[in-house]
């Protein structure tokens, strides 16, 4: 009987491993460490609108969400994740699939958007980052700038909008293990209310300090 149960045992802690490894890997469920968003915020564009509405469309734990409250202190800060375990202690909190036109359509336009999405949904995400805000911040790897078939037209149509490129050297890690990707991450900055005069590149040597 006692083998039973410890087999029993066994098998539910295994499936319940594999799930969450699953389910954390399709969400992309890995998270920005705070002085990457503090480097961002410290390089916002300047003249930003006050009073200041924010969104966090893919919030995860709130990483970024939290330095934006401290340091910009929004009179809206909307946050919103599809996982439904998340985003539970601000004062608004959606639900929504943010690949979905939908869903941008009922929270509407915001000031500034500041996020990290799942790296497998950017194509989608991000030209409704960029249509439902002014200033539109995004954490991808250095490479989205190649213009594949997904997103060729959005970069072209959104090229004149793109103000800053912030490059991490060293990269950072959004693991607990402390390993990171192949490829660099960098803010992308686009600010819809005056074309940039070409894009500065900005490298952050010095982020960790
Ligand atoms: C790479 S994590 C980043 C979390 C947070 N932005 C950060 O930087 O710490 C991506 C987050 O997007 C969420 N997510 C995945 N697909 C989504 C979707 N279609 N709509 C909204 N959120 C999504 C995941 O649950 C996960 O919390």
């Amino acid at each position: 009987m006692y083998s039973d149960i410890y087999s029993y045992l066994t098998i539910t802690l295994h499936l319940y491993f594999i799930n969450f490894m699953i389910i954390r890997r399709e969400l992309d469920q890995y998270y920005t460490e705070e002085s990457v968003t503090k480097y961002l915020i410290n390089h916002l564009p300047e003249y930003l609108p006050n009073p200041l509405t924010f969104l966090e469309p893919c919030v995860g734990e709130q990483h970024i969400s939290k330095v934006v409250r401290q340091m910009l202190k929004p009179c809206i800060l909307d946050i919103n994740d599809i996982d439904t375990t998340k985003a539970v202690s601000e004062k608004t909190s959606f639900f929504l699939d943010m690949t979905k036109e939908e869903s941008w359509q009922f929270l509407g336009n915001y000031n500034l958007i500041i996020t990290n999405p799942p790296f497998s949904e950017a194509n989608k995400i991000v030209p409704l980052c960029f249509k439902y805000s002014d200033i539109c911040c995004v954490l991808l790897r250095l490479t989205w700038l190649e213009p594949t078939k997904d997103r060729a037209e959005f970069l072209k149509m959104s090229n004149d909008y793109l103000h800053k490129l912030i490059v991490f050297n060293p990269r950072p890690s959004y693991t607990d293990d402390g390993k990171s990707d192949s490829v660099t991450t960098a803010w992308f900055v686009w600010d819809k209310r005056c074309k940039s005069k070409g894009t500065e590149i900005i490298f952050a040597n010095d982020w960790k300090s």
